[in-house]
């Protein structure tokens, strides 16, 4: 089944041209800001911000996976793939596709935490805020969502559907 529209694209581009201009205020002056996007879902998301900002940037990616089931996080969460590049000092920001729990985020923010930097601060393009379970702080956010599962603009269900221009609806059931 197609999934249905919740964001177009056009509503994507817009808000992510203005968390860029938002995130570029915030860093003005820095020249040691390193975007961390969380692989595989953030990478739509993470290659377009990234270009829309103006100040001085590298990227770097890091992979994790949910223990349990595929879809319903247990909690639990383990590195697949760290930062290759040093991070010791420098102003991170974590890009990631979508806070459903939060587990995963306040993960990957004390594991980065450890390595030393500046600054950690969290950049999400969704949140589905009723199914938080910790409370982990969003610096920027795209859009905050009702609890449907969604798909798209780098999202999936079951690897499916991540190149969709916007991100839709679908019934996992189907
Ligand atoms: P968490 O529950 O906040 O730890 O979210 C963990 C991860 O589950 C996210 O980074 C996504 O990869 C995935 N996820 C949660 N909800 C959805 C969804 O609706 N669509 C696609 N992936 C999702
Ligand atoms: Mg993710």
């Amino acid at each position: 089944m197609e999934p249905r529209v919740l964001i177009s694209e056009q509503a994507i581009a817009e808000r992510v041209d203005a968390l860029a201009v938002e995130i570029s205020g915030d860093y003005a002056g820095s020249d040691d800001l390193v975007l961390v996007g969380v692989l595989k879902g953030a990478f739509i998301f993470l290659a377009d911000l990234a270009r829309r900002l103006t100040v001085p940037r590298v990227i770097e990616f890091i992979a994790v996976s949910s223990y349990g089931s595929d879809n319903h996080a247990s909690g639990a969460v383990r590195l697949v793939m760290d930062v290759r590049g040093n991070i010791e000092g420098k102003h991170v920001l974590i890009v990631e596709d979508i806070v459903d729990t939060g587990h995963t985020l306040n993960y990957l923010t004390g594991m980065l935490q450890s390595h030393g930097p500046k600054s950690v601060k969290t950049c999400a393009l969704v949140r589905k805020a009723d199914r938080s379970e910790v409370d982990v702080e969003i610096d920027y956010l795209g859009f905050d969502i009702p609890d449907n599962w969604v798909v798209g603009y780098g999202l999936d269900y079951a690897e499916q559907n991540r190149t969709l221009p916007y991100i839709g609806t679908v019934d996992p059931e189907d």
